[in-house]
């Protein structure tokens, strides 16, 4: 029986041996997908045993993206994306990469949202941020501006993506597209400091959160009228390309699938 690994800290509240699982059911695929919470000093053993085969892959989460990078052969990620969070074998070489930047962007163009001309706003300058950025370079935008609590962090991806426009945390700027990159809306009560009530109509907000389905961000802009997505179509698609990586099968959504991550 083949294994393969989510690691992170916290992972109780991952859900993507649900996913996996289930695809590897689908496909007749005899493994086992499994969730463990790690410290930093636990990643070589466990690159040793993808190295001895004993695991086949591995999926990275918060907050081990970065610091699993000098345990791997090769990487098949941008400079600018310096973040796990797929580990794979291509011959003998363990390989990282980065399929949240796929999930980000699959999940923007099946919301069939025309991106042309438009002014996008990015809340949130955390491990996830670069990911966006970099998805919505593919995506042909070009004017992003970023927002974030602490200054330096969104001065530090500036100097990755010198294109981003600096606002400062709580000033709000007009914009078409309204991105939630904090961990901001994990906690029901979390709110983000900005006033609905001056924002035009028929803007977009997006939540890269999708557990809970409705931030309080989503809600009080879907009460307005704008349109509103969560992270969950993300989710999938980030898990679908590393099932694609690890299976060489690119593995269905179905409604069972977007089931899978309804219920708790
Ligand atoms: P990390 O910063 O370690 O990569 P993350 O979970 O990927 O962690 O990112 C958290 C993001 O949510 C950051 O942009 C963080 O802002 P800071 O850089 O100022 O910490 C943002 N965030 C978390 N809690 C927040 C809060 N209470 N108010 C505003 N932003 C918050």
């Amino acid at each position: 029986m083949k294994k393969y690994l989510v690691i992170g800290n916290p992972i109780e509240h991952s859900l993507s041996p649900r996913l996996h699982n289930y695809w590897f059911k689908q496909n007749n695929i005899k493994a086992v997908y499994e969730k463990k919470q790690i410290k930093e000093t636990d990643i070589e053993e466990i690159i040793l045993q993808m190295r001895n085969s004993e695991i086949e892959g591995i999926n990275v989460t918060v907050p081990f993206k970065k610091s699993v990078i000098p345990f791997l052969d090769d990487l098949e990620i941008s400079k600018k994306v310096p973040s796990v969070n797929t580990i794979y074998k291509k011959k003998d070489k363990i390989i990282g990469t980065n399929t949240d930047i796929h999930g980000f962007k699959s999940a923007l163009m099946q919301t069939k949202y025309n991106l042309k001309g438009k002014k996008i706003l990015i809340l949130g300058a955390g491990g996830v941020t670069p990911s966006i950025i970099f998805a919505l370079e593919l995506l042909g935008s070009a004017a992003i501006m970023l927002s974030n609590r602490t200054k330096e962090k969104a001065e530090n991806l500036k100097k990755l993506f010198p294109q981003l426009e600096l606002v400062k945390w709580g000033d709000l700027k007009d914009f078409d597209l309204i991105i939630n990159a904090t961990s901001l809306g994990l906690e029901e009560s979390d709110k983000i400091p900005i006033n609905y009530d001056q924002i035009e109509t028929g803007k977009f907000f997006y939540d890269v959160v999708y557990n809970p389905k409705k931030t309080n961000f989503l809600s009080e802009a879907k009460k307005r009228g704008h349109k509103v997505e969560n992270g969950k179509m993300m989710f999938i698609y980030q898990a679908q390309e590393a099932f694609r990586l690890w299976a060489g099968v690119i593995p269905k959504i179905d409604n069972k699938v977007i089931q899978l991550l309804e219920n708790d």
